[in-house]
């Protein structure tokens, strides 16, 4: 259960010494320290040089992937210079509260192998954007793709026997992360999912996630946490996708996963590195809400008392009943 946890005790330490003039950062390592032992230190120090990007809009694709589906427009007729600008095309025929006329874009970057393609942005239609159809894949590919859901699209439910936790995916910010959830939707089982830690807010934030007392960061530290491995499949870690300052309804991975958590509450206090991959719908917090206050049993990991569920909460991935969906929880 527990996760890596990196020697950045003996790092950080003959670091200062060897470039003090740095010390500084090194102290935010110290201050930033999260729930989850995934610190090491060169994590740490290309946090501190990234910090920001969570504030700019995603527009992140997966090289080596080629889309297939409907054109709306035709790459042979609009060139761009970047595949951000091609996503950015994509996003740009989505309306505020409609579905998009684009949910999927294909661009042509590679410098050596695009030949006159080179540039080319195709803005496509998918019939289904949470299972898109794949024209081609694997190193060979020229083409980079990339997935945007509209309002009220690419939302699944993590179904627990609590209730199903509805969550809305980021394919713009974690791409490869979203496809993970898509090829669990083609297996039709998670068999092993489950959520194994949960910790209430305590006193240090209120119900909205705010930070009220901030002398405390926990424990209890307002979370949940779990594993999306499935068994007898081998889980491949994910690539470091975007990472923002974490906000209560946040849903992420803890380093490269298969474990991940939910935030029960506003984590300043958190380095952000964590990709986060999806947000849960507001009206389905009280069901998170719910399950942080199942009964638990302390245990220290590392140094850090956590809580254990004495029963782990089992999850299913599946489509929710699209009857009753509202808007997402804006962290
Ligand atoms: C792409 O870059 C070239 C050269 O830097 C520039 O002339 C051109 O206007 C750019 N095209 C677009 C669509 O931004
Ligand atoms: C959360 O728990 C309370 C108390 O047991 C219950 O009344 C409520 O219906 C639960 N909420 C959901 C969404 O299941």
């Amino acid at each position: 259960m527990r996760r890596k946890h990196g020697d950045s005790d003996t790092g950080c330490r003959q670091w200062v010494v060897f470039w003090s003039v740095l010390s500084a950062t090194c102290l935010a390592v110290y201050v930033f320290l999260s729930p989850f032992f995934y610190e090491t230190f060169t994590d740490n120090l290309q946090m501190v040089v990234k910090l920001r990007e969570d504030k700019a809009d995603c527009c992140r694709g997966m090289d080596h992937l080629e889309y297939w589906g409907r054109a709306v427009k035709w790459g042979s007729e609009h060139q761009v210079n970047t595949s951000q600008e091609c996503c950015a095309a994509c996003k740009a025929l989505c309306t505020d509260d409609g579905p998009c006329q684009c949910n999927s874009w294909v661009f042509c970057g590679d410098q050596a192998r695009c030949g006159p393609k080179l540039g080319q942005c195709w803005l496509k239609k998918q019939e289904d954007p949470l299972n898109p159809d794949v024209q081609e894949s694997g190193e060979q590919v020229m083409w980079t793709s990339g997935l945007i859901f509209g309002k009220d699209v690419g939302i699944l439910a993590l179904e627990t026997e609590h209730g199903a936790i509805r969550i809305k995916l980021l394919p713009d910010c974690a791409p490869w992360s979203v496809q993970y959830f898509t090829e669990l939707l083609r297996l039709r089982h998670c068999a092993g999912c489950q959520i194994y830690r949960a910790e209430a807010r305590g006193s240090a934030w209120d119900a909205y996630g705010k930070h009220i007392n901030k002398a405390l960061t926990g424990p209890p530290y307002g979370l949940l946490q779990g594993t999306l491995a499935v068994q007898a499949v081998t889980f491949k870690e994910m690539p470091v996708e975007a990472c923002p300052v974490i906000a209560r309804g946040m849903v992420g991975w803890i380093g490269g996963g298969p474990d991940f958590f939910i935030s029960l509450a506003n984590h300043r206090e958190w380095s952000p590195k964590f990709t986060v991959f999806a947000h849960v719908l507001a009206e389905d917090m009280e069901i998170v809400e719910n399950i942080s206050l199942l009964p638990t049993t302390a245990s220290v990991w590392s140094g850090v008392t956590v809580a254990m569920l004495n029963e782990p909460v089992s999850i299913k991935i599946g489509r929710p009943d699209s009857s009753n969906i509202a808007e997402v929880v804006s962290g």
